[in-house]
């Protein structure tokens, strides 16, 4: 059978693809810390048992649609992620151009509107070397669905689609050793891990075409509504709607996704850590994007 992925805790199979051939092959998967497994039926070559006739007709087309759903999100956020690493590429070389975004954009809408859900499980398997790129995908698609759900018009969602995929910007002026380092990070280094938001901001301000509504959102995602946040600890009546959206995004992503100290929570342990939190994000919100992920 034909393997499109693998969600493993210790990703030791993300990003590969593959054809099962052999026993042996189908046990080193079961030893591993795989959690999930998804099978493409249409290349495998080999009855998978998806359309077996025991299950209910029902349920064989709703694994069917699933599957396809699946393998149509991977394929647009592979193609998004290539168009967002051009992107911030072109920001290192000094030649930005917000529209040269507009096709990663379109991925994330598309995706977003076909299944929430599914785009979240996606994210999950996101490597070390695309982290970045994944991740502003992933907020991306949370930040348009709750745009569409917070009724906030067109040209609003779209600036939240495009801030989604620049929130993190400044991160690629912070150094490699402290964006990856698998430890804790001293004073020093959190301090430059936390210039990230105002770096972001500065850079971008320099471009022309970039909405203030996505200038706003890079540089304060990383306030709270308590005034615990940074980098100028704003409090609750300084941050409009768009702003905590995608601070919410962005914390759930984080909390859903594995990183090498922890295993990847699930969609409801984040949204109860959140919800339980309501001195730092807005609760109503943590709601609506249960209702977006129901
Ligand atoms: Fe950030």
């Amino acid at each position: 059978m034909y393997i499109e992925l693998v969600e493993c805790t210790d990703l030791e199979f993300s990003g590969r693809r593959f054809l099962l051939e052999t026993d042996s092959d189908l046990h080193s998967i079961i030893a591993s810390s795989a959690e999930n497994v998804l099978v493409n039926p249409t290349k495998s070559r080999v009855d998978c048992g998806i359309a077996d006739s025991r299950q209910p007709e029902e349920h064989v087309e709703k694994s069917l649609r699933d599957s396809e759903k699946r393998v149509r999100i991977q394929h647009a956020l592979s193609q998004a992620t290539v168009s967002l690493r051009d992107g911030f590429d072109d920001f290192k070389a000094g030649r930005f151009d917000i529209a040269r975004l507009a096709p990663a954009a379109r991925s994330i809408t598309n995706s977003i509107l076909l299944s929430p859900h599914v785009l979240v499980e996606m994210t999950r398997l996101k490597t070390k070397d695309e982290g970045t790129y994944i991740h502003s995908l992933a907020v991306s698609g949370l930040m348009t669905g709750l745009g569409h759900l917070s009724n906030l018009g067109e040209e609003t969602t779209r600036d939240l689609t495009i801030a989604g995929l620049l929130h993190d910007i400044g991160k690629v002026l912070i150094p490699n050793a402290i964006l990856n380092k698998g430890g804790q990070l001293t004073d020093a280094e959190r301090r430059i891990m936390h210039s990230h938001p105002e770096r972001g901001y500065q850079l971008l301000k320099q471009h022309p075409g970039v909405p203030d509504l996505v200038l706003e959102i890079c540089r304060f995602h990383h306030e709270a509504l308590d005034g615990s946040g940074y980098p100028l600890g704003l409090r609750a009546a300084q941050l409009t709607l768009p702003i905590r959206i995608c601070t919410i995004c962005d914390v759930f992503d984080a909390l859903t996704s594995v990183r090498p100290y922890k295993r990847a929570w699930t969609t409801t342990e984040a949204l109860k850590w959140m919800f339980d939190r309501g001195h730092l994000f807005d609760r109503r919100l943590v709601l609506r994007l249960g209702s977006l992920l129901s």
